[in-house]
């Protein structure tokens, strides 16, 4: 069976206009978006989507990044895509991820409590399935 991944491009991939530059490397990669869409993300969404965190610390700071201008949601798919786009976007913290990697190019650390870390992706096959299920 095919497996689908879900990725956010996070508002700051958005105010930067990086929106075609992000998809253009999944795609490049090889991966098939499925659907895609532009929205506004609500508070009671983010608490879905971030259930694992919503009682850690750094919670309210996801959440003004988050709410801070509209966001890319959408569903890839391909052979292991959850493995590969979690590869293609490297670690959390941009300053530390790889060369080569969407945040290790493309991001930096910016002042302020938040990570600007430009792309969401699922870690796994069931948060995959799940996160789809809350975003479309
Ligand atoms: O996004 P990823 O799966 O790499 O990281 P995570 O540990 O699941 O955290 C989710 C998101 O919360 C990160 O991408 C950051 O935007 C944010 N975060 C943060 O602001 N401060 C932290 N100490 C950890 C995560
Ligand atoms: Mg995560």
């Amino acid at each position: 069976m095919t497996e689908q991944t879900l990725i956010l491009i996070k508002p700051d991939g958005v105010q930067r206009g990086l929106i075609g530059e992000i998809l253009h490397r999944i795609e490049a990669k090889g991966y098939e978006i499925k659907a895609m869409k532009m929205l506004d993300a609500s508070e009671e969404l983010l608490a879905q989507h971030y259930h694992e965190h919503v009682d850690k610390p750094f919670y309210p700071s996801v959440v003004e990044y988050m709410t801070s201008a509209p966001l890319v949601a959408a569903i890839v798919e391909g052979d292991r895509v959850v493995e590969g786009v979690r590869s293609l976007a490297g670690a959390t913290d941009p300053t530390k991820a790889a060369p080569g990697t969407i945040r290790g190019d493309l991001g930096r650390s910016w002042p302020g409590d938040s990570i600007f870390n430009l792309i969401h992706s699922s870690d796994g096959v069931e948060s995959a399935q799940y996160e789809i299920s809350v975003w479309f």
